[in-house]
C-alpha cells in the first residue's frame, strides 16, 4: 500500500491519525518543516517532494488567510494525489454562517471541490482540547477563562475523535465526495464549560466574559499583534452570535458510536496533570 501523506502530521491532530493508522499497520508519511519529509506552505520547493509517491494526503491547513490561501495553491499543485481528505472548520459554508472568518475556509474548501481530486471534508466543531492543549489551558491555570462568547455555547469535540474520524474518511473510499460535519454530543456555555472544569480540577474556575473589544485590547497587552487579536475576536464571535449551537452527527454515522462528552474528557484530562496536580501523561 502507498504511504499516507500527512500534511501537518506532528500536530495535535495529526498525531493522532498517525497513531490510528500506526495501530492498523497502515503505512504513512509525515510531513512538516520538522518531520524527516521536509514541507512548508510557504516554500513551494518542498511540495512536489512531498507529493511524489503519495495516492492520499491528509491536510490540516495552517491557519489565517494567508496560510489557507497557500494550502489552496498546495491542492491546485499537487499532482499525482488521487485522494484528500481536508480538516476544515465548523459551519463553513453554511447558510447563514457567511461571516467574514470563513472567508479563507470557504475558497479552500471550494478549490478542494473543484479539483480533481477524490475529496472527503470533515468539518469539527471546536476542539475540547483547545483547554488543555491549546491556549485556553492557560486561562484554566489561572483560574478565569476570560473571553467574549457572551452567553453562546459550542458543541465542543474531543480530538481523538477528530482524528479517528480523520482516520476513517482516509481509509474508507465510500465517504468520498462527503461534507462530515462532527461535534461533541451537547452544546454547552463558558459558565457550563468553566463548572465542569471546576469539577474536574476541584479548583474554582470562572468565566469571565469580556466586550469584544476589551478582548482585543487584553490579547494586545498580552503580546499578540492587533492583527491577531482581531481575528481571535472574530473566532469568538462566532459562538457569541450563536452561531455555533447546533450538534452535528458525523462521529456517530462514521464511527458507530457517540461522540465523547466534556464531562468525561474533562475528567479524565484533569487525571493527566495538565491543570496541576499529578504528572502529565500523554494526552
Ligand atoms: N482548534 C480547534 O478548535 C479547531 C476546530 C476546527 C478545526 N480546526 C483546524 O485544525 C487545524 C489545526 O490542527 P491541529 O491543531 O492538529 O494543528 P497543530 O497542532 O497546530 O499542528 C500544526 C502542524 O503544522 C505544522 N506546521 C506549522 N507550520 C508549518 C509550515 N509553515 N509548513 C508546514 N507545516 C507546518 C507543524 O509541524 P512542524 O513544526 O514540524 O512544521 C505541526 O505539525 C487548523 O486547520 C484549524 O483550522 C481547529
Amino acid at each position: 500500500m502507498t504511504p499516507i501523506l500527512i500534511l501537518s502530521g506532528k500536530g495535535k491532530t495529526g498525531r493522532r491519525v498517525a497513531a490510528q493508522l500506526d495501530a492498523r499497520g497502515v503505512p504513512y508519511r509525515l510531513a512538516s518543516r520538522s518531520s524527516e519529509q521536509p514541507f512548508d506552505w510557504y516554500d513551494e520547493s518542498t511540495w512536489a517532494d512531498a507529493v511524489r509517491g503519495a495516492d492520499t494526503a491528509y491536510l490540516a491547513p495552517p491557519v489565517g488567510p494567508t496560510g489557507l490561501a497557500r494550502a489552496g495553491k498546495f491542492v491546485q499543485q499537487a499532482k499525482g494525489l488521487r485522494r484528500l481528505v481536508l480538516l476544515s472548520g465548523r459551519g463553513v459554508g453554511s447558510p447563514g454562517r457567511d461571516v467574514a472568518v470563513y472567508d479563507g475556509s470557504l475558497e479552500l474548501e471550494s478549490v478542494v471541490r473543484a479539483s480533481d481530486l477524490e475529496w472527503t471534508i470533515v468539518q469539527p466543531a471546536w476542539f475540547a482540547q483547545g483547554f488543555s492543549e491549546d491556549f485556553l489551558r492557560y486561562h484554566v491555570l489561572a483560574g478565569e477563562i476570560r473571553l467574549s462568547a457572551g452567553t453562546g455555547a459550542e458543541a465542543w469535540i474531543d480530538r481523538n475523535d477528530v482524528g479517528d474520524v480523520m482516520t476513517v474518511a482516509l481509509l474508507d473510499e465510500s465517504y468520498a465526495g462527503e461534507t462530515l460535519a462532527i461535534s461533541g454530543p451537547r452544546t454547552l456555555t463558558m459558565p457550563e464549560i468553566a463548572d465542569e472544569l471546576t469539577k474536574a480540577t476541584g479548583r474554582p474556575i470562572s468565566y469571565v466574559d469580556l466586550d469584544p473589544e476589551a478582548h482585543v485590547a487584553e490579547l494586545v497587552e498580552q503580546g499578540l499583534t492587533r492583527e491577531d487579536a482581531d481575528a481571535v475576536r472574530d473566532l469568538f464571535a462566532v459562538i457569541r452570535n450563536h452561531r455555533s449551537e447546533y450538534v452535528s452527527d458525523g462521529v456517530q454515522k462514521v464511527l458507530g458510536r457517540p461522540a465523547r462528552d466534556f464531562t468525561d474528557w474533562a475528567r479524565e484530562t484533569a487525571t493527566t496533570g495538565v491543570w496541576g496536580g499529578p504528572p502529565a501523561l500523554n494526552n
